[in-house]
This record gives structure tokens, sequence and C-alpha cells, in this order.
């Protein structure tokens, strides 16, 4: 329940907006805000167009959209985007590089582990440990990793398994709002890994993608209606979100990089990665004096070839000193990035030779400027206007507005502090109430 306030003015008028006031912040269960955030992994940005989401409609129509989806950063890949969300960081500076990566300094590699010397920045559960607020994660990538006052929590941090089913972490996370008032978590973040599997395994416009779309709208609706049920739909907010979106990507579509050999030969140990995105990490040798120049030589060497007309689908791959990478991407300033990178072409290929054929599948990682890679987001409850429609903004911007609703001091981070302003209303539901 609402807490009442003693209100000494005498005028009528502003002790009512007040009242409103008080009452539209607080949160009946627990008279504080609370924020729920769900992520639909591999969520493209038009896949709530394939079939009926009824669900997912609810928290638009009553919500705030970004009209035309929200922008993943650059590489467009699982770990450095729920990372991003989580810290407000590029890639670049919370250490999350692609989800799995050579160091090329101690050559040491990074897969998807728990060690926290790869985990850079303050995600939110960290944020609001520090403050001393109660945070609960399930299967958000990187929240296994102890990390100042976040341990973890066995129960409030369950180990990450696929194979749990989506309703049991939806009904688990519901569980937590029937707690004591006090003990009720502040925040929760809520991972599913589709619609990214049914994407990878048949591409995105396979029916059974829309099967999985279709699956996670109805696990969005299974928390809708225990928030309803429990009568604190309009005031838990539900952020909705995704974290990058999926391609079409075929044999036909593939660059060689042995097509490239009467130019320059690479070896295969020099890259650490194809695609969607080309890490190559030359190991030159103790006798070469300038391995910066010698890596400036090979870039030019490929471009060359690339852009001769006599290498298949060569026009559509671009390679970079990663200092020279366009700024927009945000990808230099780490140096856990490869010397050398190359942008691939939408839902192109790179492979060695041509050995290894496969089918059309799907993927992601690719350029961020894409709009296959766009995902969605939808914001709900009482600091989000209903019916709301904002332009597409990058997802560093979404731990300010969390930290916003929750009232935490945030830390240092790569989104703007003035962009919340854009999203959320300043008071609750009085962002109505003229
Ligand atoms: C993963 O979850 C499934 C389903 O709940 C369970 O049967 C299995 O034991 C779990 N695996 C681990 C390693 O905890
Ligand atoms: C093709 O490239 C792979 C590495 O991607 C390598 O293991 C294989 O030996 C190469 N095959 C030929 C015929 O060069
Ligand atoms: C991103 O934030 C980090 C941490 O505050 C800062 O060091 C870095 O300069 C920022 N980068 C950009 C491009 O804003
Ligand atoms: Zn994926």
């Amino acid at each position: 329940m609402a807490t009442t306030k003693h209100v000494s003015s005498p005028k009528p008028f502003l002790t009512f907006l007040n009242l409103l006031i008080v009452a539209a912040t607080a949160t009946t269960a627990s008279n504080k805000p609370v924020v729920l955030m769900i992520s639909c992994d591999g969520f493209r940005f038009g896949y709530q167009f394939k079939t009926d989401t009824p669900n997912i409609d609810l928290l638009i129509s009553e919500g705030t959209e970004a009209k035309l989806g929200l922008i993943p950063v650059f590489p467009t890949m699982t770990f450095p985007n729920h990372y991003s969300i989580a810290t407000g960081l590029y890639p670049a500076y919370h250490g999350i590089i692609m989800n799995k990566f050579t160091d090329p300094i101690t050559g040491e590699v990074f897969n998807k582990g728990l060690d926290p010397k790869w985990w850079l920045g303050e995600p939110l559960w960290v944020t609001a440990a520090n403050q001393g607020r109660k945070a609960l994660t399930y299967f958000w990538p990187g929240s296994e990793v102890p990390k100042g006052s976040w341990t973890c929590p066995k129960g409030l941090c369950p180990h990450f398994n696929l194979s749990v089913p989506f309703e049991e972490r939806v009904d688990t996370i519901l569980s937590y709002l029937d707690l004591p008032k006090d003990e009720i978590p502040d925040l929760m973040m809520l991972y599913f890994d589709e619609p990214d599997g049914a994407g990878h395994n048949y591409g995105p416009d396979d029916p059974r993608v829309t099967n999985a779309v279709a699956r996670v709208d109805n696990m969005i609706g299974r928390a809708i209606q225990g928030l309803k049920k429990r009568e604190i739909f309009d005031e838990v907010h539900v952020i909705l979100l995704g974290d990058h979106g999926m391609v079409t990507n075929c044999d036909k579509k593939t660059i060689y990089i042995d097509d490239l050999a009467d130019w320059i030969k690479i070896p295969a140990d020099w890259i650490n990665a194809y695609s969607p995105v080309l890490a190559i990490n030359p190991r030159w040798g103790k006798y070469v004096e300038n391995p910066a120049e010698k890596n400036a030589e090979l870039v030019a060497k490929m471009n060359e070839a690339l852009s001769s007309g006599k290498v298949e689908n060569g026009e559509f791959l671009q390679v970079y000193l990663k200092e020279k990478l366009p700024k927009r991407l945000h990808y230099s300033d780490s140096s856990r990035i490869p010397p050398i990178v190359g942008m691939v072409g939408e839902g192109l290929l790179v492979r060695q030779n041509r050995t290894n054929a496969h089918e059309c599948y799907g993927d992601h990682g690719y350029d961020n400027k894409y709009f296959s890679m766009r995902s969605i987001f939808i914001g709900h409850g009482p600091r989000f206007r209903r019916g709301k429609k904002v332009p597409s903004f990058e997802n560093v911007q979404i731990y300010n507005v969390v930290a916003e609703i929750l009232g935490l001091l945030p830390a240092s981070n790569n989104g703007s502090a003035l962009f919340t302003n854009n999203i959320l209303s300043q008071f609750g539901k009085t962002g109505e109430v003229k």
C-alpha cells in the first residue's frame, strides 16, 4: 500500500497532486519501484508481425516502444550485447568483445567463461547490490560472475542451464513477488534463448521461427497474467527487449580467404574468427621489426584483392586496422580486439577454403547498421508513457534508464544522462495527469 504523507500545503489542488505522485511511484507489493527486464535472444525487429503476438502487443499498446526497434552494439552477438545492456558500455569498454575470442597479447581464450578478469564495467545487478538493493537474474549472460557486493547467490542467480523450461523461469521470477515486502527484489532480469535457436538452425524466414515467436509471446503472457493476478501489472516496470536480430546466410554468398592467395597468403592460424566478424591476429614472428607496418601492408593487400573484381564476393568484405574502423562502431579501444578486423556484408560468410560446405541457416554479429540486426524495446509500467513511440536508440542507453527508475546512482557508462528524459516520465502515472 502507498504510504500517506503529511502534507502542509494549504492548497487542495497541490495536495491532491502530491498524493497522486506518492500513490503512483509506490508499488502496492513493496512500496518501491520494481523492474522486470526480459530478454528474448535473437528477437529480430519485425518478428512481432510474423504471427499473432497478443501479449507483446498489449505491452506495446499500453507502454513505450522503440518504433523501429532497438539498435544493438557491434559486434551484434549475444554476450557482447547482453553485457552492454547490463553495463551501458560498448564492448571495447566492458571487455566482452565477442562471444569467443583470443586475447591477442596473452593468447588466453575467452569462451563465455566466468572468470571475473574478463568482465569489466559495472552491470546493473552489481550497481543494485552495491547500493543495498536486491537483484535477481535468471540466466543473464555475465550475471554468474562475482563482482563487488554481488556474489551470485544461489536462488537469486541460478546456474545457466538451457534445459530449464521457460515456464519454470517465469514462475520462479513471479514467486519472488510473493515474498514479504522488504524481500521482494528491486531488479529482476530474465533470459529466454529463443527465438535465437530457431533462427540459427532454420534461418529467420522459416515457419519454425514463427512458432518460436509465438512460444515466447506465450511466456510474456504468462508473466503478465502472474502480475495481474497479484494486482501489480501496472506497478512493475516490465522492459521487454532482445539483444540482436538475425539474417539468412548461404554457401552461395561466401568469401574464401584462399582466393586472395595471388595477392597475399594468410595462414589459417592467424585467423581467430571468420564471420560475421573476420578477426585476424598476424603472428609475424620475432624477426619482424615493425609488425604495425606489416599489418598495414596486409590490410592494403587484402583490400586490393577484394576490390579487384577477381575474388568471388570480394566486394562484400572490407578489411581494417582496428584503429581505422568507422568511429560509430566504437570498436578499437581495447587490447582484446585483434589488430585487423574485417567487416563482412549482411548475410555473407567468410571461410578459409571450399571444404566443409553447408547449406543456408541464420546468423548475426554483422554491422549494427543493418536493419536485420535490430531487436525490440518495449517499456511498460508507471514511468513509461502509454502508447508512446520513440525513435530507435542503442542499447547502451538502457543502463541509465533502469538506474533512474530504481533511484540508483549509475556507474560511469556510454549512455547519455539526458536520454532517460526521452523515455521516462518524471513521476509515474502522474505523467498523464495534466
Ligand atoms: C538442467 O535443468 C534440467 C531441467 O530442469 C535438469 O533436469 C538438469 O538436472 C539440470 N542440469 C544441471 C546440470 O543442473
Ligand atoms: C581448409 O581450411 C581449414 C581451416 O578452416 C583447414 O583445416 C583445411 O586443411 C583446409 N583445407 C585445404 C584443402 O586447404
Ligand atoms: C565509454 O565509457 C567508458 C567508461 O566511462 C569511458 O572510459 C569511455 O571513454 C567511453 N567511450 C565512449 C566512446 O564514450
Ligand atoms: Zn545467436
